[in-house]
């Protein structure tokens, strides 16, 4: 990994500077490139949420080879663990490869790892295009996230993804934060209830709803008809000051968990993180940034790469704490 992330340093040189452990400082306040918005807190938050979380270290056990496996929506993941959708190579990661390489080499590498890759969206119109032409590629691997646009533009891109093979559709409604997009004209706006209930009546795949932050949000995603939830404030990049991913999560897993599947995301970057989210009730986690840096530094081989060395220290955690079922993680395992 080291040599693949000094290509991508270079790569990305004045958008990301590929730290030793990507936390926001750095890059705090640098959007567009792959920084938290404002003061980078809400970025920061989500490792500090992760970080006051202790482990309790257990060894008289009989859990040598844990299973890392889940079932996800209807799909087999051989991790609780997907790539997040990030777009915008041009303008957030310094251009040096182009969208169709970068986003073929998350969700071919993922693919290959036997997880699910996602796909942003924007403007250009070809970040869109060039996830749904990778989604088609890899024969439907892929979970396109489209942002909460007014509804042709919306329906106009769920029937491209479906036609590119996609059999899950998610919607990132906290982009409703990227006032870029407004000034551009292309407006992306909150939902109420009833649109959003009519938006996911409307498109025949299951349904994610990514950008949950409250126990509020969470229930009217069940009762909107929601089959997922992201826990997630999009990498600290659409509201300053908002709390971390594992602060909220607990709350909205004792509200929905059982009625609808739970995602989260921000800040994971360890195996150890990923266990602590499910620890805390998330089904699976979604890593945004790391990803980025391994596909710019080593395309997909560095993605495969990636996420066999976040396998092997998910499973280290497993042991450690006498975890043998990924899908089956006792909140025990963390000291209260
Ligand atoms: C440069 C960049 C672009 C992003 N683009 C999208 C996007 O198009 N759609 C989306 O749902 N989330 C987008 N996100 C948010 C990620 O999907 C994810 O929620 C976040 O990066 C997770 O935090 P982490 O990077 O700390 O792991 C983007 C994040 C970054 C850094």
């Amino acid at each position: 990994m080291e040599a693949i992330e000094k290509v991508a340093r270079e790569r990305m040189k004045g958008y990301c500077r590929v730290c030793t452990c990507c936390d926001g400082r750095a890059c705090a306040g640098e959007v567009p490139g792959m920084g938290g918005l404002g003061t980078g807190s809400a970025f920061a938050a989500n490792l500090q949420s992760l970080a006051t979380l202790r482990f309790n270290m257990r060894l008289i056990h009989d859990v040598c080879e844990p299973d890392t496996s889940i079932q996800l929506l209807g799909q087999s993941l051989a991790l609780p663990l997907l790539a997040a959708p990030i777009g915008g190579v041009s303008f957030n990661m310094g251009g040096k490869i182009t969208e169709e390489a970068y986003i073929s080499a998350v969700l071919g590498g993922c693919a290959e790892a036997g997880i699910l890759g996602c796909v942003g969206d924007g403007v250009p119109d070809f970040i869109h295009q060039a996830g749904y032409e990778a989604i088609k590629a890899f024969g439907g691997k892929g979970i396109p996230f489209i942002k909460p646009w007014e509804d042709a533009a919306f329906f106009e891109k769920v029937d491209k993804a479906l036609a590119a093979g996609a059999t899950i559709i998610g919607m990132d409604i906290d982009a409703a934060g990227l006032i870029t997009l407004k000034k551009m004209g292309r407006p992306v706006t909150p939902k109420s209830f009833e649109k959003l209930a009519e938006i996911i009546e409307q498109v025949k795949a299951p349904f994610i709803l990514k950008g949950v932050m409250t126990v509020t949000d969470a229930e009217m995603a069940v009762d909107a008809g929601a089959k997922a939830i992201v826990v997630s404030n999009h990498g600290g990049r659409v509201l300053d000051h908002t709390p971390g991913a594992a602060d909220v999560l607990p709350g909205i897993v004792d509200a929905v968990k059982g009625r609808i599947a739970i995602l989260a995301d921000g800040g994971v970057r360890t195996g150890g993180d990923i266990l602590k989210m499910l620890a805390l009730g998330a089904e699976a986690v979604m890593i945004g940034r790391p990803f980025s840096a391994a596909a710019v530094g080593g395309l997909s081989p560095g993605v495969h790469q990636y996420i066999q060395r976040i396998a092997a220290d998910l499973k280290t955690a497993m042991i450690l704490t006498g975890t043998a079922r990924a899908d089956a993680v006792d909140r025990a395992i963390l000291r209260t």
